[in-house]
């Protein structure tokens, strides 16, 4: 499969036109956090002892023994021997300086509602809920599922957990019943919490309904689901009934206001959370992130990539629920002391200016966002932003390849044409940024992520795991060839698994030498001449809808979910807006008619079990799939007929009629 890909790679970087250089603006330079261009000869050759400057930036109980023990691949360990506490870090060490500055300024769906929690009452408040998880008997090292949306309670119960040494899972609002059920199950959570309502476009949306629902889903007995409200009180539409195992946060507050818990000294390779993702095969898995490692490596991506610094006011506009929110809304920016900016609602709520309106009031000066949001930002026009007064120093692109136009845009109607632009290539695995540029010391280049970051050595081979020459413009597979101390620590309950994933295909997996092992990050990229990465996308069966990472097997199994459908299988297609979009195609059972009861419940089927966020763009009707004679189903051609492309090489085919025929239905021929 991925030869294929490679070869249309190819093909497409040479459709690729050059790009001109951006100068980062000499004021940007001036002042940022970063500008001595030895930062990267001084990784390089003092790695990994270079991570050290990394580990320094906040404070540790116990000094490490060991930057890294790289003595077990991949299994390896940063900064052993050290002790820290990641909330200690996030909050209390801020007190001295800045008890009164806020840590996060959040504003709910109404412009008019807004909460302004300083480092100060940020530490009552996550003292007072580590005394509360204490007490429905949550103890170190038990994982506490979370189901929070953007809300102050979600960062407030992930830095109460990391002060009890409680790794948290926390699950992304939008996911559904089923999702929230298989990750209390794969955690193995007692404990779990989640709110009665949220506001979407304006509307209460009932949430704690999902959670009654996973819990009758899961097959684990959840002991305890802490509800926090939305409001001051629970809200009319919900409802607790009296076996119902639910406590509400408020009540445990009250008993707890005044509560200080010591933040519990945790060893560097401790874990700090799981983020489940999407893979390949089978249910999402759970990437363990570990304590030092992980807190290490996003306070200084923070402080030299994003370049934050404790007097500004930052704004990530994404969802704490994934990895990006984690990263850089709340560890990394809170270990630097900044004031972050959180939104509940969605960026055209009650008007499409929303975001910029916002972006004036608190005086933003770093922003950050997806394409897809550019994309939407775009098509709304500029007319949304023209008539708000803001001004950002530095802007960030995260978790999709930009188009060079959507950049463009970005750079000229949201940044004036004054700020500089980052686009970070990393994932939930990476824990942090690996590429990307560091902004004063390279010139931005639309479309672009640019160089590899400090002590990261990214490479790109060929499907025999052969590394291409570097910087020569060809694509291939992007892999990793030396450990970084952001790296997941393994898959949750599943070493195997996490081998299998990351390391099996390019690696020596017999060997117990460090420099054997690859890690494979399931995109292909191009090391262009000039020393940057181009990033082209997923070589493997996983797909970005929306910036949202999906995995086909995933789909394809909701949609196994449904009784009329004999088999089916998901493709990606190409969408101006998502970047790519789900299409399903399904074949029947014997003597069913497709109809749309059937359509719906397909759709229906996908929304149930992962959420509607990852709902089918179209659904396709068809008598046969493409497979191969041995009966894989080769769904790089439904992805071709998806996308109007050429269908490419039929001849391993069983029946080479199958997709001219989807694509004869598909085109209406
Ligand atoms: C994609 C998000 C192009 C890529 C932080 C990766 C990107 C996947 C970029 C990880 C970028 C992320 N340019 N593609 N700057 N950043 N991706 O785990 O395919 O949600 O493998 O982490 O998003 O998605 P994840």
């Amino acid at each position: 499969m991925s030869d294929e890909n490679i070869t249309e790679d190819v093909a497409l970087e040479s459709r690729l036109t050059e790009q001109e250089y951006f100068r980062p603006p000499t004021d940007f330079v001036g002042q940022a956090n970063v500008s001595d261009p030895g930062i990267y000869d001084r990784f390089d050759e003092n790695y990994p002892e270079a991570f050290e400057e990394y580990a320094e930036l906040f404070d540790w109980d116990e000094h490490w023994d060991e930057v890294l023990d790289d003595s077990n691949p991949p299994f390896y360990e940063w900064f052993t021997g050290g002790k820290l506490n990641a909330s200690y870090n996030c909050i209390d060490r801020h007190l001295d300086e800045r008890p009164n500055q806020a840590a996060f300024i959040w504003e709910g769906t109404d412009t008019d509602e807004r909460e302004t929690i300083t480092y100060r009452d940020l530490y009552n408040r996550v003292n007072a809920v580590a005394a509360s998880l204490r007490d429905v008997g949550v103890q170190e090292d038990d994982v506490v599922t979370c189901h929070l949306p953007m809300l102050p309670a979600l960062p407030v119960t992930m830095l109460s957990c990391a002060r009890i040494g409680a790794p948290h899972s926390e699950v992304f609002a939008g996911f559904s019943a089923q999702a929230l059920a298989d990750r209390i199950d794969d955690a193995g959570s007692d404990v779990v919490v989640t709110c009665d309502g949220y506001y979407r476009r304006g509307d209460f949306l009932n949430h704690k309904e999902k959670c009654d629902e996973a819990l009758e889903l899961a097959d684990s007995d959840v002991e305890t689901v802490l509800l926090w409200t939305r409001h001051d009180e629970l809200h009319p539409e919900v409802e607790i009934s009296d076996d119902d195992p639910y406590v509400l946060v408020d009540d445990l507050l009250a008993e707890n206001d005044r509560a200080r818990v010591d933040p519990v000294s945790r060893d560097a390779e401790d874990p700090l959370f799981l983020m489940y993702t999407s893979g390949t095969t089978g249910k999402p898995k759970g990437c363990q992130h570990r304590t030092g490692g992980y807190l290490s490596y996003v306070t200084a991506t923070a402080k030299y990539v994003l370049d934050i610094k404790p007097e500004d006011t930052y704004w990530c506009a994404a969802d704490i629920g994934w990895i990006t929110g984690h990263s850089y809304i709340v560890y990394g920016p809170l270990a630097l002391g900044t004031t972050s900016v959180m939104y509940e609602d969605t960026p055209d709520h009650p008007h499409k200016g929303r975001i910029w309106d916002m972006a004036e009031r608190y005086d933003v000066d770093i922003f950050h966002t997806s394409p897809t949001a550019v994309r939407m930002f775009m098509k709304w026009g500029a007319e949304y932003v023209e008539d708000y007064d803001f001004d950002f120093r530095h802007m960030t692109t995260v978790g999709e390849p930009i188009q060079p136009e959507a950049w463009l845009w970005y750079y000229k109607y949201i940044g004036g044409e004054d700020a500089v632009i980052v686009d970070t290539w990393w994932q939930t695995e990476t824990g942090g940024h690996l590429i990307t540029n560091l902004p004063a010391l390279e010139d931005m280049k639309p479309g672009s992520a640019g160089k590899a970051c400090p002590g990261i050595q990214p490479a790109i081979v060929d499907d025999n795991g052969d590394a291409l020459e570097e910087a020569t413009g060809r694509a291939g597979n992007l892999v990793i060839q030396r450990p970084w101390p952001g790296m997941l620590q393994t898959v949750y309950g599943d070493d195997e698994r996490f081998i299998d994933e990351y390391w099996r295909e390019f690696s020596d997996v017999d060997s117990d030498d460090a420099e054997d092992w690859v890690y494979k990050a399931g995109d292909g990229a191009v090391h262009e001449r000039d020393g940057y990465f181009r990033i082209l996308g997923r070589l493997d069966d996983v797909m970005n809808v929306a910036g949202h990472r999906l995995g086909t097997m995933e789909l394809e199994s909701a949609v196994a979910e449904v009784e009329a459908v004999a088999e089916a299988a998901v493709a990606a297609r190409e969408d101006a807006e998502k970047g790519e979009v789900p299409d399903v195609y399904a074949v029947l059972r014997e003597g069913i008619e497709e109809s749309q009861a059937v359509y719906d419940d397909i759709v229906a089927a996908v929304e149930d079990e992962i959420g509607k966020f990852a709902r089918p763009a179209n659904v396709v009707f068809v008598d046969d799939l493409p497979k191969t004679r041995s009966g894989k189903i080769m769904r790089r051609l439904l992805e071709n007929i998806s996308n109007d492309d050429e269908l490419g090489d039929t001849t391993t085919l069983r029946d080479p009629s199958v997709p001219e025929d989807i694509r004869d239905q598909v085109r209406g021929d």
